[in-house]
């Protein structure tokens, strides 16, 4: 018996018969019939972690309005299914606004973040009358109400505060202290409510904070949450209005390594918030921009072993490298973050013995890497395996880099599935592009 058969793997995979699936389907018939790499996602898991999320909050009685963040994952066929479960969205910039516009969300469900929206991208959201701004900085207030008189509209605005609160979190993506370019201290939020609040052209609706992604921990949220709730509190009262919602965020982390880690929970935060709330004099409904935690578990990479690579030498410290079709382009996460993902065979092999491979693709870097040192059996040329957690900020983070072309992606809902996205052909590489 393999550890493999004994790995804690996400809900919706499994292994029948030494075959991994994805829901009901086998995943070596995917990668037959599309090729590799590919990522696959499944419709189920996905639609299963969103109600999982969204009922933890109404069990806690709190009233929540979930905006998916799309940079997580943004392809048009997920983007649609999380707005068929309810969920509205959090865009980053014109594109992705034109993602969840055209994926079928209704424009008051979108709201807008970024430190660096442009003229253009603000007159986008003020045409399609999105929920709200998430507002970063002070000259982008001015410029969203300038646009807005120009446009003749009233601009919605959360303002994001950053309340200066450690997330313990890769450094790359903890967004909630003072030395992150994210979001406004208290005391500049508190003077621009008051512009705000005198402004024809805008409207506060609320306030955010976002301090880091893959939060393990649930109690750095809660810290943010006070600060947030605080400050709301003060505003409503000198200025004498009443805010529609507060922005948590999202950050919630999941399991990569699965015999280490546990994916953090929803109750967990639920219940944390409620508790916050309590100490408060009103309760504000809430809204909340998770990416991770509803797709990461859900996807995989899907690629083939090419070749295997050894120094023929005694030394027992060389290295076995596997190479494999995937690398750095299509997921960069373990070359950018140093993070870990799983890998798997699609099919078991029992009697193979485990040997420690460096797992890495075809890209002309020493950077380009999967995995270090992971102890996988014995592989052979031509086999096929899955790299887990490949679900969010896996193809969305991917490039053309080494000129080659994007995986497809592929999407299973029980027994059927189906290509979301074609593998990029050679000619959609040089699109645009001029001799
Ligand atoms: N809201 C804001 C304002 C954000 O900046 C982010 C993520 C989210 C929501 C969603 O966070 P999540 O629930 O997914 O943690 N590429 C990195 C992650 C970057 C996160 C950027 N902001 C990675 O692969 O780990």
């Amino acid at each position: 018996m393999t550890s493999f058969e004994k790995l804690p793997l996400p809900p919706g995979f499994s292994y029948r018969e030494g075959q991994l699936y994805l829901e009901e389907l086998k995943l070596s018939e995917i990668a037959r019939e599309v090729g590799t790499p590919c990522f696959v996602y499944g419709a189920n898991v996905l639609r299963q972690n969103y109600q999982r999320y969204t009922t933890a909050f109404a069990e806690a009685g709190l009233d929540l309005s979930v905006c998916y963040a799309l940079k997580a994952c943004s392809n048009l066929a997920v983007v649609r299914l999380f707005g068929e479960e309810g969920a509205g969205a959090d865009v980053v910039s014109g594109g992705e606004l034109f993602r969840a516009l055209k994926a079928g969300i209704a424009s008051d469900k979108i709201v807008f973040a970024g430190v660096g929206k442009t003229s253009a991208e603000i007159e986008m959201g003020l045409n399609a009358g999105i929920r709200a701004f998430n507002v970063e900085s002070e000259p982008e207030l001015e410029l969203i109400e300038q646009r807005a008189k120009a446009l003749e509209r009233i601009a919605r605005v959360s303002m994001r505060v950053n309340p200066d609160v450690e997330a313990h979190t890769h450094h790359y993506i903890t967004t909630g202290k003072k030395a992150n370019k994210f979001g406004m201290p208290v005391a500049q939020v508190t003077r621009l409510a008051g512009r705000v609040a005198k402004s024809p052209y805008l409207r506060l609706v609320g306030l955010q904070s976002h301090i880091g992604s893959q939060l393990l921990e649930v109690e750095p949220l809660a810290e943010a949450l006070r600060v947030v709730a605080g400050l709301a509190l003060k505003i409503e009262r000198d200025e004498n209005i009443a805010l529609d919602y507060l922005d948590i965020g999202g950050g919630l982390g999941v399991a990569y390594n699965l015999r280490e880690e546990q994916t953090a929970s929803p109750e967990k935060l639920a219940a944390l918030v409620k508790e916050v709330l309590a100490d408060y004099p009103k309760s504000w409904p809430l809204l909340c921009e998770p990416g991770r935690w509803l797709v990461a578990n859900a996807g995989v990479l899907l690629t083939e072993v090419l070749y295997l690579k050894e120094d023929g030498s005694d030394d027992e410290n060389s290295p076995h490298f596997a190479i494999v079709d995937a690398a750095m382009n299509d997921l960069i996460r373990p070359s950018l973050y140093q993070a870990y993902h799983e890998i798997v065979p699609l099919q078991l092999e029992p009697d193979r013995e485990l040997t420690n491979y460096e797992i890495v693709g075809p890209v002309c870097e020493s950077g380009d890497f999967l995995a270090h040192a992971r102890p996988l059996p014995g592989l052979q040329a031509g086999e096929k395996l899955a790299i887990l957690g490949a679900g969010a900020y896996s193809f969305s983070m991917s490039s053309n880099y080494n000129s080659r072309g994007r995986a497809a992606e592929v999407l299973v809902d029980g027994t059927n599935w189906k290509i979301i996205r074609s593998r990029e052909t050679y000619e959609d590489l040089v699109r645009g592009e001029a001799e």
